[in-house]
């Protein structure tokens, strides 16, 4: 059944990895390497059993290759995890057979952070294999992306207003932003530096404040975020929070924020489209991120980081546009840009340019 499964989702190549001495049972799964490495990160996660943990590889990988593709990165998607709960089963030598694994698949697959894992096993990692990203500064790191996800958020925002309302004066608008953790408080901040009326809500009772004291935003309740009458809902906590319950609560002409899976399903995602709401692509808003730490493969640069993360305004732009040519919604849009990204890079890198692979040798042998 796993081939079955793996040719339905287009994974190229699945590595089951176990290691008895150190405790490892890991799954690597390259999803599609055709632009470059496959990069993502390393969960670790106590999963009821491995069918569990190979459908979240298999889902969290596939979902890495459109986000790189769609942020125009030279990178495939991958991801690994490793089953075992992170707060008891953590150990040295799990990290270094685990690191070994990647090393063996010669750069196909790259490492990174993800739940349940921090900057500390990375460094054992670091240790069997080069292929990480996501490593303290002192080795080259390019630390916290959260900064770069709010500031990317901010050009998803900028081409969003500017598709919808042809400006893009952030401060002539107003937000309402579920979570003011680590991304969230950084987006209220560039938000507020604009003027822009903010409501905030978070379950972190001392976020919220902060971001009252500090920022000037207005402290709402959990569940009030959904009635407020913001020009834009910008979820930056969890997923799901568009769904057939909230959906009708919302006010706002626009989607935008850096929270995953924001959708509950597709069919929200076609009924936003109805209403005459601009959704803006979870994982094309998010990608600055992915681009920071994309950048420690051949030496990471702030400046570029910024720059590269700038491009997030195009990349949205680009999904309006496809949305608007070939009638269908935003999150439909996206895949399709990096479906035909994929495609094009692909194509254009298949005749023998002549510079690569072996050297033709064979008429001089004689001589
Ligand atoms: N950090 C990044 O660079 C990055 C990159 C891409 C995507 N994201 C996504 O953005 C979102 C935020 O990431 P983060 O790094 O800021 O995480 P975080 O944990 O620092 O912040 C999340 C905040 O949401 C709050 N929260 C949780 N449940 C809530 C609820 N029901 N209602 C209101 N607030 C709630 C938490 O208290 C916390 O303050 C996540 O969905 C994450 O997957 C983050």
């Amino acid at each position: 059944m796993i081939f079955e499964t793996i040719a339905g989702s287009a994974h190229e190549q699945v590595v089951f990895c176990q290691n008895k001495d150190a405790g490892l049972k890991a799954i690597i799964a390259v999803h599609n390497s055709v632009l470059g490495p496959a990069l993502g990160g390393l969960r670790m996660w106590a999963y009821k059993n491995e069918q569990e943990a190979l459908n979240d590889v298999l889902r969290l990988s596939r979902g890495m290759t459109y986000k790189a593709a769609v942020a125009g990165l030279n990178l495939g998607g991958g991801k690994a995890v490793i089953i075992g709960d992170p707060s008891k089963d953590k150990s040295e030598a799990l990290f270094r057979a685990f690191g070994r694994f990647v090393n063996s698949l010669n750069g196909r697959y790259i490492t990174a952070e993800d739940v349940g894992i921090d900057v500390n096993d990375m460094e054992y990692v670091l240790k069997e294999t080069e292929y990480v990203t996501g490593v303290h500064q002192v080795h080259g790191g390019s630390g916290d992306p959260s900064p770069f996800t709010a500031y990317g958020t901010l050009q998803g925002l900028m081409a969003s207003l500017n598709f919808k309302f042809g400006n893009e004066d952030v401060g002539n608008y107003s937000y309402a932003v579920q979570g003011v953790g680590h991304v969230g408080m950084e987006f209220v901040r560039l938000l507020r530096e604009q003027g822009a009326k903010v409501w905030v809500t978070d379950i972190n009772k001392d976020a919220v404040q902060q971001a009252v004291d500090e920022f000037g935003a207005e402290a709402v309740d959990l569940d009030e975020i959904y009635d407020v009458p913001a020009d834009v809902y910008s979820p930056c906590a969890l997923g799901g929070t568009v769904n057939t319950n909230t959906l009708p609560r919302l006010k706002c002409q626009i989607i935008c924020g850096a929270a995953n899976n924001q959708l509950a399903n597709d069919e929200i995602g076609d009924e936003v489209e109805k209403r005459g709401m601009l959704y803006a692509p979870d994982y094309a808003v998010n990608a600055g991120g992915l681009m920071n730490v994309s950048l420690e493969i051949d030496g990471y640069n702030r400046e570029r980081a910024m720059r590269m993360t700038r491009t997030i305004y195009y990349n949205l732009g680009k999904i309006f546009n496809i949305a608007k040519r070939d009638h269908i919604p935003t999150y439909k849009a996206a895949d399709r840009m990096a479906e035909e990204r994929i495609n094009t890079i692909g194509r254009i890198r298949l005749p023998h340019m002549g510079s690569h692979g072996p050297r033709f040798l064979g008429r001089m042998r004689g001589n």
